[in-house]
């Protein structure tokens, strides 16, 4: 069985943490503490929910369900109010070239993020064709680690999980290919993704046929 390709969206395909980053400082700051872009790091491949979960910790407040809704909803329109403006020169570098690289071989390549922004995203910077399947925040009920999101594009691909290589940057969307038993590269940095099969620093100047070969 020729293996597919699964890809994780924010932090693989396009650089939208620092809007996420902007959208999350901004809410912090309006109810009256900050928020660091080294705090951020925590917040990589972690749902919408959960995040502001992390982030009322860290600023020590506490809201009720009705302005919890609410803080999300603000979040969220600001972030939507940023990501209007990407278009394909936000995608990170060799990221474009390596999905060809992918279909270019008649291997077939989802989508497994945890955004329900993920649709609006692909289509902004031009690769919503790209993807046989698209699994996101919308279709899936358990955030990574949990290997829903993954397991689903894989059903989706018709092929088993054992075939898919899931690209992925962070720790616990790797941990969620890991659950899924599927073979898992890490974009990013080796110290902090240690539980991938091997990680690359970006897909710059590489093809699928270089992944294929590590895995060979
Ligand atoms: C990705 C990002 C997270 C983000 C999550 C939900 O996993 O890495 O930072 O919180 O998606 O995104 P959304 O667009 O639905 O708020
Ligand atoms: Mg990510």
């Amino acid at each position: 069985m020729k293996p597919a390709c699964i890809f994780d969206l924010d932090g693989v395909i396009v650089d939208t943490a620092k809007y996420h980053y902007l959208a999350w400082k901004r809410l912090a700051n309006s109810l009256g503490f900050d928020f660091t872009e080294h705090d951020n790091e925590q917040l990589k491949g972690v749902s919408r929910i959960e995040s502001l979960n992390l982030i009322l910790r860290l600023g020590g407040k506490e809201l009720d369900a009705a302005e919890f809704d609410a803080a999300l909803v603000r979040k969220n329109g600001w972030y939507l109010e940023y990501i209007q403006q990407i278009g394909p020169e936000e995608i990170l570098p060799g990221a474009a070239e390596f999905l060809s690289s992918a279909r270019a071989q008649g291997m077939k390549v989802a989508l497994g993020s945890a955004s329900k922004n993920a649709v609006l995203i692909l289509e902004r910077i031009q690769l919503l064709d790209q993807f046989d399947a698209i699994v996101d925040g919308n279709k899936v009920s358990k955030a990574k680690p949990d290997p829903e999101v993954f397991l689903k594009a894989a059903e989706e691909l018709a092929v088993p999980a054992s075939a898919c290589i899931v690209f992925e940057d962070a720790v616990a969307g790797v941990q969620a290919a890991r659950n899924a038993g599927m073979k898992v590269v890490g974009i990013g940095s080796a110290a902090v993704l240690d539980q991938a099969h091997f990680v690359l620093p970006n897909f710059a100047g590489l093809s699928i046929v270089d992944v294929l070969a590590r895995f060979a």
